[in-house]
């Protein structure tokens, strides 16, 4: 009997233990919610709201407080009724190792926990927070395999599983390789992914299932992922896909599969790729893009002609630090109707040419010549703002000038914007240094060109080919080999005079040495060798 009692006493105390044991745990799991706006900032606003109506922000700034876990509850500062309530809930730069599910709330969440060392998030997570609309897990050590679609599992109301609201979600700078196909089953209004500075380098066929089942998808941020394909999969059924970003990748050229987006893309990133050439056919489709970001292409040598002919709504175009970039047919821009913004400064381009073409070429008058460019060049680039061409090798000749003018019909911008970049002239030579935009018109195209036709080459040779150079090349030769010639014979006559002069000061040595000196001088040749 009395070791069944002590059985049955052990039993009790066990689980008493165990009980307690729990119930610490559980309340270990999160930050003790007392006195949270003590702890953390709260700030409490009536104001208004993203969707443009008014009513109460709430922030709740935790940030920089090296907390290892989440509140249990939120501030009593909010109130019991959360309804209509934007939330924002920031606690970056913490030490949240594990991110626990977040307490309930049907304020629309905007969560935020950049540098917060998270490695695994709980399933369920935003389970009682379907509300969240952003959610920023920036700069942590989150992994594919810590990354399932059960974190995103949204409340079951009326027996049916609802998703989460999510429409913004940043995991950018994480160390995710691979998506899993499902992933995003629980999210399906996400208009915004950033995935950028994560090591996906190949993109898989998982990955590419998860990327496609985003139908609403807006903003895909592929930026420095090592990739350096695009699968066509991806961008199938996006009919809302405004902006993408390749930039800082592998690709040799630019994706074909971005035409399938045509239709909708208007933001295109694509610098800092090894790029090499802009083919025909690159660009084909996106009539709708508004801005095309191809700078930093160190690879780049050839912007192909009518390449860019398709691009019928581009405003900004951004072609800058491409190195290598000399074979741009530039005439294509002409056909841009909406530019606004054209950067080609530092890339390696001499000719700027748009091809203009005049019906008196040759006119005295300069006054007709703009005239006559602005009469029928008069709807080109007429909503040019903002104009780069500094850092390239300018040739500047009559046609650059020409080209130039078409910019002028609205000369305040121009100058405007082009006051502090330093657009020069590489060549012709006399014209080297000059700024382009100090350079008159009718000095290039006149008076220089007269010059120039006066003295025929108009052919602009190298340094060491031009005429001064091999003058002075040649007179430099001639100088020198008189120059020789003269200290030559100086030398020959003072050693002839030394000798004589050693003849008669040293009549009295032995006339033997005399004799065999002599001999070697004035006849090598003839005179064998005489011992005597
Ligand atoms: C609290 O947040 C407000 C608004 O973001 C800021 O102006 C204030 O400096 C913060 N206070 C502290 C103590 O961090
Ligand atoms: C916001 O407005 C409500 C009433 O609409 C009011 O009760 C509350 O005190 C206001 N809060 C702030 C911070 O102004
Ligand atoms: C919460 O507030 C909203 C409006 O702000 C109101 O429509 C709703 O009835 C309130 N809910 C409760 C339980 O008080
Ligand atoms: C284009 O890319 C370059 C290099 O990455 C960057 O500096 C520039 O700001 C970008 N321009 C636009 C309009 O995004
Ligand atoms: C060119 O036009 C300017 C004003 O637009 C005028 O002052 C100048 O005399 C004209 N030159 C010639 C040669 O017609
Ligand atoms: C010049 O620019 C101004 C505004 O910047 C604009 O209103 C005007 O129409 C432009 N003129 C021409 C000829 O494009």
């Amino acid at each position: 009997m009395t070791t069944l009692k002590f059985v049955l006493l052990l039993i009790v105390v066990l689980t008493f233990v165990t009980v307690k044991a729990s119930n610490y745990d559980d309340e270990m799991t999160y930050e003790p919610s007392d006195d949270i706006c003590n702890k953390c900032n709260c700030t409490n606003v009536n104001g208004t709201l993203e969707d443009g109506e008014s009513g109460t922000l709430f922030t709740l700034d935790c940030s920089m407080k090296d907390y290892e876990r989440i509140f249990a509850k939120w501030p009593e500062e909010m109130g019991d009724n959360h309804t209509g309530i934007e939330l924002i809930y920031i606690l970056s730069l913490s030490k949240i190792q594990f991110l626990q599910q977040l307490p309930p709330t049907d304020a629309t969440l905007f969560f935020t926990c950049r540098h917060c060392n998270i490695i695994k998030i709980a399933s369920h997570a935003f389970i009682n927070t379907p509300n969240i609309k952003l959610l920023d897990l920036s700069f942590n050590n989150i992994e594919s395999l810590e990354l399932f679609p059960e974190i995103f599992k949204g409340p079951y109301s009326d027996e049916q599983l609802a998703p989460i609201q999510l429409q913004t979600m940043d995991l950018s700078h994480n160390k995710i390789s691979y998506l899993e196909k499902i992933l995003f089953e629980h999210m399906p209004y996400l208009k915004s992914l950033d995935l950028s500075y994560n090591p996906i380098d190949i993109m898989n066929e998982q990955s590419q299932q998860a990327l496609a089942s985003l139908l609403h998808l807006e903003i895909l941020d592929l930026s420095h992922t090592g990739i350096m394909e695009l699968p066509g999969a991806i961008l199938e059924n996006k009919e809302k896909l405004t902006e993408i970003f390749l930039n800082g990748n592998k690709f040799l050229e630019i994706p074909e599969s971005l035409s399938a987006v045509g239709e909708s893309l208007e933001y295109l990133h694509l610098s800092d790729n090894p790029i090499e050439e802009i083919e025909e056919t690159s660009l084909i489709g996106l009539s709708e893009l508004k801005q095309l970001n191809i700078s930093g292409l160190l690879q780049l040598t050839e912007i192909k002609k009518n390449s860019l002919k398709y691009l019928t709504s581009l405003e900004v175009f951004h072609c800058f630090g491409n190195v290598k970039l000399t074979n741009f047919d530039m005439e294509d821009l002409r056909e841009l109707k909406h530019l606004k913004e054209l950067d080609i400064s530092n890339n390696a381009l001499t000719t700027l040419n748009f091809g203009v073409i005049l019906e008196n070429e040759d006119a005295e008058n300069l006054n007709e010549t703009m005239q006559d460019i602005m009469g029928k060049y008069e709807d080109q680039f007429k909503m040019l703002r903002v104009l780069k061409l500094a850092g390239n090798p300018w040739t500047c000749d009559c046609d650059m000038m020409k080209s130039l003018s078409l910019f002028n019909h609205n000369a305040s911008y121009f100058t405007k914007s082009v006051n502090n970049d330093d657009a020069r002239c590489k060549t012709p030579y006399d014209l080297s240094s000059k700024l382009l935009y100090d350079l008159p018109m009718d000095y290039v195209c006149i008076t220089y060109a007269r010059q120039k036709s006066q003295k025929i080459p108009i052919y602009d040779p190298p340094q060491f080919l031009r005429p001064k150079s091999i003058m002075l090349t040649v007179f430099s030769v001639v100088g020198v080999v008189v120059l020789g010639i003269i200290i030559g014979f100086t030398i020959v006559c003072i050693k002839r005079r030394l000798k004589s002069n050693n003849d008669l000061s040293y009549s009295s040595s032995p006339i033997r040495y005399t004799t065999v000196r002599d001999s070697t001088i004035s006849n090598i040749a003839n005179a064998p060798y005489n011992p005597s």
